[in-house]
């Protein structure tokens, strides 16, 4: 079984979220369930660097599609070659006038969205379409499985390029719905879109193109990447205005739980850290957390609570809760220490709160792997609050890591912990803290949870015990992929009527 993995972030070349990581594991873990997996990226300039090439470059078919085929100076080609560090096999989308710049993924350095985004993943989806319908004469994949809005167009292309041939079949992953790839409808004739499916069945958004609504309307499969989640956004107060797309297609939505990859986020190997530590022998973790106290200018204190968040500041994760309820967690003798980047406004609100505790209270923005390692590693209750959270990767690693999870009961956060209720600690089953009323109130009364189980403290080592004996590896949902895309081979059909069109 031959597949294309289309996204757009690769752990460790390029990484702004959960995406990257899941980039990295999961074709790894396909391929160990028998897939053969070749990802399509973009020629990021860091992405590029890291990719060696080994065979000529590939053109794409310029008849149909997104008229950036046509206009740009240099063509866009595809390179074959593979990830220099794991060797994973890779199609590299070189447009240089389109990927190389200075600046983030998506946006500029000012953070604002780079204006010519949607013939930038417009192309993607092109060239991923072009790989399924065999524009490589070597390699033609037998699943084409596009990942969040940026490679959305991938199914729809499909069935364009197909006309009224045979279609390789699409697997499309949401693993964001809030971000949906908006652009106006004008932009439909230079991406190449029909006119016909600008409507509300086709890839229409309130008045405008949605690379996420062609996704989930073209590709033959949907997931999500928790199962809570899959069902959550069928809902209108979840379903970012698309939860009536959902639901007419709620036969094809299932939701796969994200796994960790355990080779990087192991305490007991952990390059990253300074101290290691297991299940069985946890001392370790005392000496990592004396460290960060240092490092992050907080008073040593080995007793102390210590709360932690590595995050991006935007308003689905929740942090804007936390200025609040600060006082009272260090009135209690606990410490808070926070690494996020994104939302100024988000900053600045817990930069304030949290200058009004010197020594109790760190934050740290910006992107720092080696810092978020370190300080899952160190605290002793990872805080994930988020409004919704499709997966959640974070709360995975604080379990392993003995850092017990404080989350909001909702999407992969809502599948992935188990509340620390007097019959959860008796059946031992409990692995963390879970509050429902998403409101600060609801989080610090999960908070006051922590500070009670903790001064229990056989309660909270046995907790933490079963915290990190928890395991959500890559290999089954790499088998529950595998079935999905088996069930798809030689299903997909043709659309004639985008052909007509
Ligand atoms: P999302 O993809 O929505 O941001 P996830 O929990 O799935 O959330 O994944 C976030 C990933 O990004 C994790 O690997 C986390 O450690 C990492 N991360 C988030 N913020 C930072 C940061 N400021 N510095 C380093 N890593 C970060
Ligand atoms: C998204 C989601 C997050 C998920 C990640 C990887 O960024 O916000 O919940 O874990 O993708 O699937």
């Amino acid at each position: 079984m031959k597949v294309l993995y289309v996204c757009t972030e690769l752990y460790p070349l390029l990484k702004t979220g959960g995406l990257a990581d899941v980039g990295a594991a999961l074709p790894a873990a396909l391929q160990a369930a028998g897939c053969h997996v070749r990802l399509l990226l973009p020629a990021f300039a860091s992405i590029a660097a890291g990719v060696r090439a080994d065979a000529p470059a590939l053109r794409l078919p310029a008849r149909a599609g997104p008229d950036v085929l046509r206009t740009l100076e240099t063509p866009p080609m595809l390179v074959p070659g593979h990830v220099i560090e794991s060797g994973q096999p890779v199609y590299l989308l070189d447009a240089p006038a389109l990927y190389q710049r200075d600046g983030g993924p998506y946006q500029d350095a000012a953070g604002q969205e780079w204006s010519d985004n949607a013939a930038r993943f417009a192309l993607l989806g092109w060239a991923a379409a072009a790989l399924g319908q065999g524009a490589d004469p070597h390699w033609q994949p037998d699943v084409v499985h596009a990942h969040d809005w940026h490679a959305g167009l991938a199914p729809l292309y499909l069935k364009l390029l197909a006309g009224t041939g045979p279609v390789t079949p699409s697997v499309f992953t949401v693993h964001n719905l809030a971000f949906q790839g908006l652009f106006s409808a004008s932009s439909c004739a230079a991406l190449g879109v029909p006119e016909s499916l600008f409507n509300i069945d086709g890839v229409e958004y309130h008045g405008l193109l949605s690379f996420m609504k062609a996704g989930l309307q073209f590709a033959d499969a949907i997931t999500t990447v928790s199962p809570r989640y899959a069902q959550e956004i069928l809902t209108p107060e979840q379903g970012c205005g698309l939860d009536g797309a959902l639901r007419a297609r709620r036969e094809r939505i299932s939701g796969i739980l994200n796994g960790v990859d355990y080779a990087i986020w192991n305490p007991a190997t952990d390059p990253l850290l300074n101290a290691h530590f297991d299940g069985q022998c946890i001392s370790g973790k005392a000496r990592v957390k004396r460290d960060l106290q240092r490092l992050l200018g907080l008073e040593e204190r080995p007793q102390a609570l210590l709360f932690a968040a590595v995050t991006r500041l935007s308003e689905q994760k929740g942090l804007h809760l936390v200025p609040a309820m600060l006082p009272e967690l260090v009135e209690r003798g606990g410490q808070l220490a926070i690494l996020g980047s994104g939302d100024p406004a988000i900053e600045g609100a817990l930069r304030e709160a949290m200058a009004c505790h010197p020594g109790q209270a760190a934050l740290r923005t910006g992107y720092d792997e080696a810092l978020a390692h370190c300080i899952i590693a160190a605290a002793d209750v990872i805080l994930v609050p988020s409004r919704f959270e499709p997966c959640g990767l974070t709360q995975l690693y604080g379990l392993r890591y003995g850092t017990l999870p404080l989350v909001h009961a909702v999407g992969g956060l809502a599948d992935t912990v188990t509340d620390c209720s007097l019959e959860a600690i008796d059946d031992g089953s409990a692995s963390g803290f879970v509050f429902h009323d998403f409101s600060a109130s609801g989080l610090l009364g999960a908070v006051r949870r922590a500070f009670a189980l903790r001064r229990r403290p056989a309660d909270w080592s046995a907790v933490q015990r079963h915290a990190m004996q928890q395991r959500f590896d890559w290999q089954q949902p790499a088998q529950a992929y595998r079935s999905l895309y088996q069930s798809l081979l030689g299903t997909a059909l043709a659309h004639g009527s985008l052909v007509s069109s």
